[in-house]
């Protein structure tokens, strides 16, 4: 790799730029440690010697499909070599035995239909274009000839195409370990449709992503000792409580409840709902409808993919009664009452909306009206019941909606592990997780702090193998190397593991 020391007058370099990130140019003058560029856009650009990069100016102008063959592996010549690849259809580019995708924003049947597959299928690795099947390929084949178990991990920021991907190689894994032509419903058959239901409960439109995954999910598919898909568990964690209660315009909350306010007229009676303009967990935002999404239909599909599943009628009865009973303990509202520090249901409203969520919930609607508006402490020498007002009857209505809700999200996802099922003897699996993305606001919640410190951890995990483990390989077998420069984070890491040990 060369140094920024071989730049001299007449290099070709890149050079940071504020509209494109980097862009290339010749070095016209160098005084010191200021090195003059003249740009392709024009322009005259000065930057300290560190910040400039050599040009390969013979690097083929279709792109490489691995980046190792790039000449110089540093961001502008990796930006430039996927941005090349990206012009020309190719969204997916090696670095080694990683795959980066850049996300196409348009479907492309073509890249992941069956004839695709079968060409994947027992391919050397590298001698096709660079592809996710290749990836999972390479991981059921070690499983195969080595009778090791694999993980897949698929990471990036929020939108990059995460969740997209985990479909994509679970999808081809059910290819390669599916069974045809048995009665009823096979394992792979439900693990996938297990994505869109729980989607409809995880999944919301966020500012990045139409569809972006509130929560984190690893995939456990088991197989036998034949190479058979023979159980499998989706794992979940974090799931974004916050949401449930509170919402940012133009985000939404989680799907199921517009596909809800959706459904069919006669459960539109039965739950007595109306459109989501008139929630309030709902209308906080102005967005209510997705383009391109009819809810109408949405309901129609997660019902039909819960029968696959095997959530029975009787048990999506239920679940929609609890998603309703959310919306309306969340109409609920308090106003002031007699005495102070107390409240009382606010209106005939809200009156009303309170015993929907008790008959929906079928419990007793005083019971639930106290349990909003009282707080109940129990000491060892006495229990106290003290009366709230109406800000703190709020956090008590959105603490009960956001614990009734993930408490739902829990058990789906434990309905659909016990109905797709675990095979006890498998011997194998491959796990692929897809980390709920990372992300950096103004003010971050404890939630969003929970999420980057997995997402930090992941990285660490990530770090050790590829970059650590590489780098004393080659310092053992004394190959010259210059060390790659990555962020450690792992002070950092260790500074919030310590804090956690204290303080529990
Ligand atoms: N391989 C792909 N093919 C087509 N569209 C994709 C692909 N990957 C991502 N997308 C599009 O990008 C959107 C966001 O992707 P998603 O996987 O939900 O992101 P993430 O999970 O990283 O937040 C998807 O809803 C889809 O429209
Ligand atoms: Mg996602």
């Amino acid at each position: 790799m060369a140094s920024p020391d071989n730049i001299i007058v007449g290099s070709h370099v890149w050079i940071e730029d504020p509209g494109v990130a980097w862009i290339d140019g010749e070095v016209f003058q160098i005084s010191r440690h200021q090195v003059h560029v003249r740009t392709t856009n024009g322009k005259t650009v000065v930057a300290n010697i560190s910040k400039v990069f050599p040009k390969d100016t013979e690097a083929p102008p279709g792109g490489v499909d691995d980046m190792t063959k790039l000449s110089y592996l540093h961001e502008p010549g990796v930006l430039q070599n996927l941005a090349t690849r990206y012009e020309l259809n190719e969204i997916y580019t090696y670095t080694g035995n990683i795959l980066i995708a850049v996300n196409p924003f348009q479907r492309l049947p073509h890249l992941y239909d069956t004839h695709m597959m079968e060409q994947y299928k027992g391919a050397t690795f590298g001698e096709l274009s660079p592809h996710v099947f290749a990836v999972a390929d390479v991981a059921y084949r070690a499983m195969i000839n080595e009778g090791k178990s694999n993980s897949i991990l698929v990471s990036g920021e929020s939108g990059a195409g995460k969740t997209e991907t985990t479909k994509l190689l679970m999808r081809y894994l059910a290819y390669l370990g599916g069974r045809s032509a048995i009665e009823g419903r096979t394992v792979e058959q439900q693990v996938l449709e297990s994505n869109p239901v729980l989607e409809a409960f995880g999944n919301a439109k966020t500012v990045r992503n139409n569809n972006s995954s509130r929560f984190g999910k690893f995939v456990e598919i088991q197989f036998d000792k034949n190479g058979r898909i023979s159980g499998a568990a989706i794992r979940t964690y974090l799931l974004e409580r916050s949401r449930v209660c509170q919402i940012n315009d133009p985000e939404r909350n989680y799907h199921c409840f517009y596909l809800l306010c959706a459904a069919p007229h006669e459960d539109i009676k039965k739950y007595n709902l109306g459109s989501p303009n008139s929630f309030h967990y709902l209308n906080q935002s102005k967005c209510v409808k997705l383009d391109g999404v009819d809810d109408v239909e949405e309901y129609i599909a997660i019902r039909r993919a819960m029968d696959i599943v095997g959530i029975s009628e009787q048990e999506q009865e239920a679940i929609f009664r609890v998603v309703a009973a959310i919306l309306h303990l969340g109409n609920v509202d308090f106003a002031k009452g007699p005495e102070i520090d107390s409240s009382v249901i606010k209106d005939e409203k809200s009156r009303f909306h309170l015993n929907m969520t008790a008959q929906l919930l079928m419990c007793d609607a005083q019971g639930l009206e106290n349990a909003l508006i009282k707080r109940v402490m129990v000491t060892p020498e006495e229990i106290i019941t003290r009366t709230l007002d109406p800000a703190s009857a709020i956090v008590s209505r959105d603490g009960l909606a956001k614990t009734i809700y993930s408490r739902l999200f829990d058990w789906l996802v434990e309905k659909i592990n016990v109905s797709i099922g675990q095979d006890p003897d498998s011997k194998h699996l491959i796990g692929v997780l897809d980390i709920y993305g990372f992300e950096s606001f103004k003010c971050n919640s404890f939630e969003q702090f929970c999420i980057n410190f997995t997402n930090e951890k992941l990285q660490q995990h990530f770090n050790q193998h590829v970059f650590k483990m590489e780098q004393e390989e080659y310092t053992k077998e004394e190959i010259n190397w210059s060390y790659i420069e990555f962020i450690d984070n792992q002070d950092v890491l260790d500074l919030i593991e310590k804090v956690h040990e204290k303080l529990t």
